[in-house]
């Protein structure tokens, strides 16, 4: 395990969506217009919920931070039930009231996927490196949708969605979605992030934290290569901890 991973271990979920969300406000507190990227998912719902309640209390002030989307289910829009951006619409940009020109996201609807790409890469390059960002971790060890094999110094792209990914994102679903493919950043995007916040929950993410935390840095793992990186910290609950040599 490389020395750099800072490591929370959190007693349960609660905790560490706490504790994740002091960190985000703590770390945005002296920033000026910074850019974040926050992933959708099951993971971070109370973490957002915790930044939502603290902006109301005046804890945390979002209006001049600018958002990029971290990842989409190809063919899908705000307007779908369960794609990315209708999740951090109703969890986030809509209860923060953040101004939508502050907001840029592929869209994954678009005859030109390509251009999409070029479109979010272009926006980094002008006005990045990403200051924040907060993602979860797939089972297969998935960053955004940076799928096994992807390589290190990706920039957006879109990719072809595993089985184990399809299969599990239908909890994302009221029903039965065909899932095909995603658009994603690049795993070159979060290694060039400033602060890299990484946070999972349950035994079922155990064995990847593991080999992600653990094991060889190798683009099999996606997770793996946030060893690498200079300023990154991982929130876990106890159960995504427990296979960890360290617990
Ligand atoms: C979602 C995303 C994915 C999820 C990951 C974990 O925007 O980028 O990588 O973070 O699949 O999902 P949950 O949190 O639902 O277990």
């Amino acid at each position: 395990m490389e020395e750099n991973m800072n490591i929370t271990i959190c007693d349960n979920y609660d905790e560490m969506s706490i504790e994740t969300a002091k960190f985000i406000i703590n770390y945005l507190k002296n920033r000026q217009n910074p850019l974040v990227c926050f992933a959708a998912g099951d993971t971070p719902v109370s973490t957002y919920k915790c930044l939502v309640e603290s902006a109301r209390r005046g804890l945390v002030e979002f209006k001049g931070i600018k958002f990029v989307g971290l990842d989409e289910w190809v063919g899908m829009s705000e307007k779908d039930e369960g794609s990315c951006r209708n999740f951090l619409n109703k969890t986030l940009f809509e209860p923060l009231f953040i101004n939508r020109s502050n907001i840029i996201f592929f869209d994954a609807c678009s005859e030109d996927l390509e251009g999409e790409c070029r479109k979010v890469d272009d926006y980094i390059r002008q006005n990045g490196p990403i200051d924040l960002m907060l993602i979860g971790i797939g089972v297969n060890g998935h960053i955004g949708l940076n799928e096994p094999g992807t390589p290190f110094d990706s920039c957006s792209h879109v990719v072809e969605l595993t089985s184990l990914t399809k299969r599990v994102a239908q909890k994302y679903f009221n029903e039965k979605k065909e899932l095909d493919k995603g658009i994603t950043l690049g795993m070159k995007h979060v290694m060039e992030a400033n602060c890299v916040i990484l946070i999972a929950s349950g035994t079922k993410k155990a064995r990847i934290i593991k080999e992600a935390v653990e094991g060889n840095i190798t683009n099999d793992i996606p997770a793996s290569l946030l060893q690498l990186h200079k300023n990154c910290y991982l929130f876990l609950d106890k159960e995504a901890a427990s296979m960890l040599n360290k617990n």
